[in-house]
């Protein structure tokens, strides 16, 4: 907690808004969606589906995965509960929808569904964007599934699964995913792995956002190493969120923005 403090004060120091942006496409991003204030329709629909999980007072069995995605422990969790904690918030769920709809991604991959809130936001952002969404607790992805369907979000596809045995069984270098979503395993380790494991699935216009990046000092070293890899150009680091991108006709650059 006390990393985190010190962590976001540092941030605060560090940070800016679009004032001093002098890339046009990091200017573009922050101006016209990071802070727009308007009101979308689809803000109802996200707040209905993130209601319906707070209302809802049934348990379900969770199996949880600890370091080195081995089965940690598992036990009855009631789902009203599992929303209210393991979920992105409500703020930053508008923010991805806005990312999502700002990019117009055709193919996106989220790494950790738990009840898809954050899937929610990516589907609603481009309703004609294929989704994949990876969850290993087969009780958790059964209850966003539902969900998912209940609030007619039939553009995503939920794939219960440990997310290395998903990306070790599948021949990445075919698949590009334009936005990926990595919100599953915080630990550096696993956030460097899912990094190299994926790299083969960029194109230009990839866009990558890392949950958590403060999260500890090994999440924030992993970051640092994400930041310093060769193929990466820009960085937009939110303090939530860090943002990449591999546009090769952008020079190397890391932003610090408050989002
Ligand atoms: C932080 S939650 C995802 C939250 C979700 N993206 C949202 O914003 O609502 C991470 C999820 O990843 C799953 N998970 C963690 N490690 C995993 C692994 N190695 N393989 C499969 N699933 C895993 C957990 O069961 C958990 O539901």
């Amino acid at each position: 907690m006390l990393f985190q403090i010190k962590s976001y004060l540092q941030f605060l120091w560090n940070s800016k808004n679009q004032h001093g942006v002098h890339s046009p496409f990091v200017y573009s991003l922050v101006t016209k969606c990071f802070y727009d204030t308007k009101s979308k329709p689809d803000y109802s629909t996200l707040k209905n589906y993130r209601k319906s999980l707070l209302e809802n007072k049934s348990y379900i069995q969770v199996t949880d995965f600890g370091a080195g995605s081995k089965v940690f422990t598992s036990n009855k969790r009631q789902i009203a509960k599992i929303a209210k904690t393991a979920g992105i918030s409500s703020k930053r769920a508008k923010l991805l929808y806005r990312i999502t709809n700002y990019f117009q991604p055709e193919t996106i991959l989220e790494i950790g569904t738990s009840l898809g809130l954050a899937t929610s936001a990516l589907a609603l952002g481009n309703p004609k964007a294929k989704i994949i969404t990876l969850e290993g607790c087969p009780n958790t992805a059964k209850t966003a599934q539902n969900q998912l369907r209940r609030f007619g979000l039939t553009n995503v596809k939920s794939v219960v699964t440990e997310f290395k045995s998903y990306f070790d069984n599948y021949q990445l270098s075919i698949i590009n995913y334009q936005l990926i979503y990595f919100d599953g395993n915080h630990s550096k380790a696993a956030t460097l792995d899912y990094f190299d494991l994926l790299l083969p699935t960029i194109t230009n216009d990839t866009v990558w956002i890392f949950d958590d990046i403060h999260w500890s000092a090994e999440m924030e070293d992993a970051w640092e190493i994400i930041k310093a890899h060769p193929k990466v150009t820009v960085t937009i680091d939110t303090f939530q969120w860090g943002l990449v991108f591999f546009r090769r006709e952008q020079p190397k650059e890391h932003f610090v923005i408050r989002a």
